[in-house]
């Protein structure tokens, strides 16, 4: 393939990919963008494949080898892996980004080939150096974050003393690492400087997302999603590939402005988040005991729940994690079909940081094929919560948390919550009275206008389906 054929191939891909973003913006486009996403992405791969630098049968053969393996892996990972392990796998592939711009880096420094001299020799390790930075803590941030969502690696932050002056003490040194590998003379003498620097990325990934608390994943995910997007495009400039580095800036600002949205979601500062300064202060002394909330609980079964929502003229759905994982999105739709035909107004409240991953909770209700004119983001549907006869909960629990308001000590203090407890009615579905994800008690659950309605989510809204039904 020529050079000319090559650059247009990767400008059409550019804006199949930018026209994809652009898709993905709204749940009505999606689809088309992931399609363009596809068509880009194919585009991409054949004509990187198919350009004069990857010439030669037994490059080819390797390439193709190793995408049929890596592709078997996807596609087994992918059909393999429940809906609610989404955003587990979302941060395993991150780390994937990561390891391979380590592995293009030190390939890139290996290389005979590169035969550079002066300012150009100097630019290369630059990029170099800086791409296995941005790869090594992309790539530990992310295992370390995967461990958290699946539950295997603790939620609490660790906050060692003096955790700030360690990681600058990290950062100078990284520094200094950094100028002794681009005044080295030779590979082998530059490559102890660069090992050690790798460690450091990998201790300072393990160690940034570690002192993050539970409440503040949301953000975590975003910002490793961005550090993916940087970690390809210094990979784009390790290998002179213009397109691998106008793909990475486009996921890296992108997954940058996704958390600037997750922070202002959970009133965190963004530029506290960028130093690395999530804000766990003051969150350690939070749940403390005279804070938890007390009092006793009004149980329901699923025909009073079915009672009161054939009562209702205005019902406000707010789906959270536990809906997901009952998977009960289905049976969510058929009772809102079921109150709509007879004549209820029946809205969905979507948090932010509903679930586990950005957009979790639209995904499950698209899923559902939920009309997209009943589902409101939180600032649109708040108000109305005074107005709204029942207010279902199912699955959710931080998002609905008063204590979010009401409490400074708590550990999401700030975060914008939905007002659900404003209601006539709020009914909370779910197994038991464990807290949700940042172990935080819930006082919605002791107040006055509030019902509980225990058992597993899908179990109770097929019970209360076929009350209604039956009364119908
Ligand atoms: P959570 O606060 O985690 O609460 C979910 C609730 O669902 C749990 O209290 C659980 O209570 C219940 N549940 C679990 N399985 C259930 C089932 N089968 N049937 C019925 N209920 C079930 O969820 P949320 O309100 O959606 O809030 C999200 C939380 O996750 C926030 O703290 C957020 O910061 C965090 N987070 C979000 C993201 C993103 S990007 N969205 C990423 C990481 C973390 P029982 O055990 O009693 O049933």
């Amino acid at each position: 393939m020529s050079q000319g054929l090559l650059t247009v191939s990767y400008i059409g891909a550019t804006i199949l990919f930018i026209l994809s973003l652009g898709g993905l913006s709204n749940p009505e486009t999606a689809r088309r963008g992931n399609l363009f996403g596809i068509i880009g992405m194919a585009v991409a791969v054949l004509a990187t494949l198919m350009s004069s630098r990857l010439a030669g049968a037994s490059n080819l053969a390797i390439i193709i080898t190793a995408m049929a393996i890596g592709g078997g892996v996807g596609v087994f990972a992918a059909i393999r892996v429940k809906m609610t392990q989404m955003p587990e796998l979302v941060a395993l592939m991150h780390s994937l980004v990561g390891m391979a711009a380590v592995l293009v880096g030190y390939a890139t420094y290996f290389d005979p080939g590169a035969g550079l001299t002066g300012a150009e020799k100097t630019i290369h390790e630059v990029e170099i150096y800086i791409g296995i930075l941005i790869g090594a803590v992309t790539f530990s941030g992310s295992v370390v974050a995967f461990g958290k969502l699946a539950g295997r690696v603790s939620g609490k932050p660790l906050t060692l003393p003096g955790r700030h002056q360690f990681n600058f003490g990290l950062l100078i040194v990284t520094v200094m690492l950094g100028k002794v590998f681009l005044n080295a003379h030779g590979v082998s003498e530059g490559l102890t400087p660069l090992i050690f620097m790798t460690l450091i990325a990998l201790v300072f990934g393990v160690h940034m997302v570690m002192a993050i608390g539970g409440a503040d994943m949301p953000v975590v995910v975003s910002m490793l999603n961005s550090y993916s997007g940087w970690a390809a495009a210094a990979t784009g400039f390790m290998l002179s590939n213009d397109l691998l580095i106008v793909v990475g800036a486009l996921v890296g600002s992108s997954g940058a402005i996704l958390s600037y949205i997750m922070c202002r979601a959970m009133n965190r500062k963004f530029l506290a988040v960028i130093g690395g300064g999530f804000g766990t202060d003051g969150a350690a002394a939070s749940s403390s005991a005279a804070a938890a909330p007390a009092g006793e609980v009004v149980a329901v079964s699923s025909l009073e729940t079915a009672e009161l929502l054939r009562e209702a003229k205005n019902v406000v759905i707010v789906p959270g994690y536990g809906m997901a994982v009952a998977q009960a999105q289905h049976t969510v739709f058929e009772i809102t079909q079921f109150l709509r035909s007879k004549g209820k107004n029946v809205r969905f409240a979507i948090h932010p940081v509903a679930g586990r991953m950005p957009g979790h909770m639209n995904v499950l209700l698209a899923e559902a094929k939920v009309p997209y004119d009943i589902v409101m983001e939180m600032d649109e549907i708040n108000e109305d919560f005074p107005s709204t006869d029942v207010a279902m909960v199912i699955g959710a629990n931080d998002i609905v948390n008063p204590s979010a308001m009401e409490d400074p000590n708590s550990p999401i203090a700030g975060m914008p919550v939905l007002e659900v407890w404003k209601a006539e009615t709020s009914i909370v579905m779910k197994r038991s009275m464990a807290s949700g994800y940042a172990g935080v008690d819930n006082p919605l659950f002791y107040k006055e206008n509030n019902r509980m309605l225990f058992g597993d989510a899908k179990k109770m809204l097929d019970e209360v389906l076929n009350h209604l039904r039956a009364a119908a």
